[in-house]
């Protein structure tokens, strides 16, 4: 169990393509265990192992006051309606931006003990399936903020998105 080092731009293990989990061994299982701990230390609502410096399909969400969902392996096999979000980034601290998002997403991936499983979020999950499962593939939110002026810097007022 440790918290690890979260990479931020221009560190090129953020816009690798991660590589697919094939075996989910010991080391993937530490692994996981040192994303939870690392998205717990940082309160964030989502960690992509690319963050933390390893090119491997695996993300961990973390919802408020719900359980950490483990994705291995996600892949998004539906998403419905547009919304307009702000967000924010571990990788690129500082700045928050305005984006759209789909309303639903449906994800499938597989758990921690290698079980393939279907997931349907809305919202704020949504929103963390569709980013997270952009980091695996190489892109940031920065990537889909449409002009400069939708993406602003953090000011003492708000917080750390
Ligand atoms: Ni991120």
């Amino acid at each position: 169990m440790a918290v690890l080092e979260i990479r931020t731009l221009p560190d090129p293990v953020l816009r690798r393509k991660a590589k697919r989990v094939t075996t989910i061994d010991g080391s993937i299982q530490k692994l996981i265990d040192d994303m939870i701990d690392t998205l717990r230390a940082v309160h964030g609502a989502g960690l992509a192992a690319p963050q933390i410096g390893v090119s491997l399909r695996i993300a961990v969400i973390g919802i408020p006051e719900k359980e950490v969902i483990t994705l291995i392996n996600p892949e998004i096999v539906r998403r419905e309606g547009v919304r307009v979000v702000e967000e924010g980034c571990l990788s690129y601290p500082g700045y928050y931006g305005e984006i759209k998002r789909s309303e639903v997403v449906k994800v499938k991936a597989q758990n921690r003990q290698g079980k393939q499983f279907r997931l349907k979020g809305e919202e704020l999950l949504a929103q963390a399936l569709e980013h997270e499962t952009d980091h695996l593939n190489g892109i940031l939110y920065i990537d889909h903020v449409e002009s400069p002026d939708k993406l602003w810097k953090v000011t003492s007022q708000d917080s750390e998105p």
